[in-house]
């Protein structure tokens, strides 16, 4: 299993459908939104109204990282706006397991974000209850960051978590993602590739996906 998520973070928000028909066209299985507040990370991007827009262009799973500060007041508006799957970071959320609740009862898939300096076993009493756990490869705020080196013992370590607790999730990485770091990403058994300016940085975006997406078929 090996899932594509182009971060629309890098793309030309001006022309949004068309940004989403290239990478659609490239392979993408879902369209990554980057959500971010100004507080829990020193930049601001955009909310629910942008997700509704993403999901009128696309079937593609629309899957939305929340980095704000308390998400639980603001994920009904993002599965309202068409969220599939929401994720809320660790080092925000005081009641996790309620949270993660709280997304699954209103309809939508859950995830636990990671930052690169949390540890990965921090997660193992909630690990049963998540369908995806998101490692951040790169501190959250900003695209076009380097993949932080010990990112893939991290993603073994999440490998080792999940068939210890019997849990389920999807591991999904996050930031630096790009031709040169994907592959051994891959093999530490990362199975969810979120890339923004790897692919709509460059030249061909529509063969960057296909590039991105054959290195982890
Ligand atoms: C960073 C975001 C990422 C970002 C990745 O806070 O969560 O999704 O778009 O960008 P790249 O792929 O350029 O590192
Ligand atoms: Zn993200």
């Amino acid at each position: 299993m090996a899932i594509l998520a182009p971060s629309i973070l890098s793309a030309d928000l001006s022309n949004l459908s068309q940004q989403i028909r290239l990478v659609e066209m490239g392979g993408a299985d879902w369209i990554h939104c980057d959500i971010m507040d100004g507080h829990f990370v020193p930049n601001i991007t955009f909310g629910p109204i942008l997700v509704e827009a993403v999901k009128k262009s696309t079937h593609l799973s629309v899957d939305v990282h929340l980095m704000i500060e308390n998400p639980d007041k603001f994920i009904p508006d993002f599965i309202k706006a068409g969220a599939d799957y929401v994720s809320v970071h660790f080092e925000e959320v005081k009641h996790l397991n309620r949270t993660i609740n709280y997304i699954k009862a209103l309809g939508a898939k859950a995830g636990v974000v990671v930052n690169p300096s949390t540890p990965i076993h921090f997660i193992k009493d909630i690990a049963e209850y998540i369908d995806l756990l998101l490692i951040m490869t790169v501190n959250p705020g900003f695209g076009g960051q380097s993949f932080i080196p010990n990112s893939n013992r991290r993603i073994k370590e999440a490998v080792e978590l999940r068939k210890n607790m019997n849990a389920k999730y999807l591991i999904e990485i996050d930031g630096g993602i790009s031709n040169k770091t994907i592959v051994d990403a891959r093999n530490a058994g990362a199975e969810v590739f979120v890339a923004g300016s790897s692919i709509f940085h460059s030249e061909n975006i529509t063969a960057s996906a296909i590039e991105l997406k054959n290195l982890i078929s």
